[in-house]
């Protein structure tokens, strides 16, 4: 298979290239491809021809996002529609990343991929309108909490903090589904090649706070958990520009009802990932 991967700089990007080796890849950073740039983007892939695109390029400065709602709209929105129209020449196949910010986190239980979306932020709006670029035809991904080996996240950011400071303070009252994004690029790949289309939540298993999580990484590295304490969303002080939802935990329902393996709970890749973060 030809792949073609976008936002290749980006942490699932690495992971995509990655776990594609086997197949060829022409994997393009943002210095090389525009996604929001319609003539760049046809261009490429008029040229390349792959058999599928998968687009993990974005703006995800979620606070960012708030203030600046037109970049927003390109590159998440308009973008897709310049990746879908290149794709729809060449009859290449489309698997496009999306958030779990599509919803407001309102819902009491897990949403399945049947939910109706109700974004409460700029990027959720925006993400959204990227995926009502694409048919049924095409494949979307919306994972959530996205932690890796490349790129800034919140893993990073728990073990900084913990060699900063005796006590850590994160939300208890925000729920998700962590997701390393090996295992994410491992399904992505899964989906790709068996041209599987449709919408589907692909996450790591075992729902947390971000102060449970916190608890997780501590305890991943040998520190004491009880270091981190628990504050409310209110407590954030100043308050983050853009809303988060309460409940983040995508059900993986269109994989596991449609009896395909589930990335594992997401203690297993924590305890991979720490090491390698402590040993560089
Ligand atoms: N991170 C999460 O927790 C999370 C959660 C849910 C869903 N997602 C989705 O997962 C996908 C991958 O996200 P990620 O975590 O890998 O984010 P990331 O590390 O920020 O990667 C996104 C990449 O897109 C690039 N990019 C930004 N604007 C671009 C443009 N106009 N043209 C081409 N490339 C552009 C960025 O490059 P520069 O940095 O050089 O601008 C970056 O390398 C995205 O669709 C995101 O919405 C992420």
């Amino acid at each position: 298979m030809l792949v073609l991967i976008t936002g290749a700089g980006g942490q699932v990007g690495r992971e995509l290239v990655e776990v594609f080796a086997d197949h060829e890849v022409v994997a393009v950073d943002h210095h090389a491809l525009d996604v929001g740039d319609r003539d760049a983007v046809l261009g490429l892939v008029t040229t390349v021809r792959p058999d599928a695109i998968i687009n993990s390029a974005a703006w995800t400065a979620v606070d960012a996002n708030e203030s600046d709602p037109d970049r927003a709209w390109a590159v998440n929105a308009l973008a897709v529609r310049h990746l879908a129209d290149g794709a729809r020449q060449v009859g290449a196949r489309i698997c496009q990343l999306s958030t779990d910010y599509v919803f407001d986190g309102t819902h009491p239980d897990p949403y399945v991929e049947w939910d109706e979306p109700h974004p409460a932020s700029m990027y959720g709006r925006s993400k959204l309108g990227g995926e009502l670029e694409l048919g049924p035809e095409q494949t979307i991904v919306r994972t959530s909490w996205v932690c890796g080996l490349h790129g800034a996240n919140m893993v990073k950011t728990i073990l900084r903090l913990a060699g900063e400071h005796d006590t850590l303070s994160f939300v208890d009252d925000q729920r998700g589904h962590p997701t390393f994004a090996d295992d994410l690029a491992s399904v992505i790949r899964r989906l790709v090649v068996e041209r599987r289309p449709g919408l589907f939540h692909v996450t790591n298993q075992g729902a947390v706070s971000w102060y449970e999580f916190a608890r997780e990484v501590l305890a991943a590295a040998g520190l004491e958990p009880d270091r981190v304490h628990p504050i409310a969303t209110a407590d954030l002080d100043p308050p983050r520009p853009a809303p988060r939802p309460a409940n983040s935990v995508l059900d993986n329902a269109a994989l596991r009802l449609g009896g395909l393996p589930l990335a594992p709970d997401f203690r297993e890749p924590l305890g991979r990932l720490v090491p390698r973060l402590l040993d560089t």
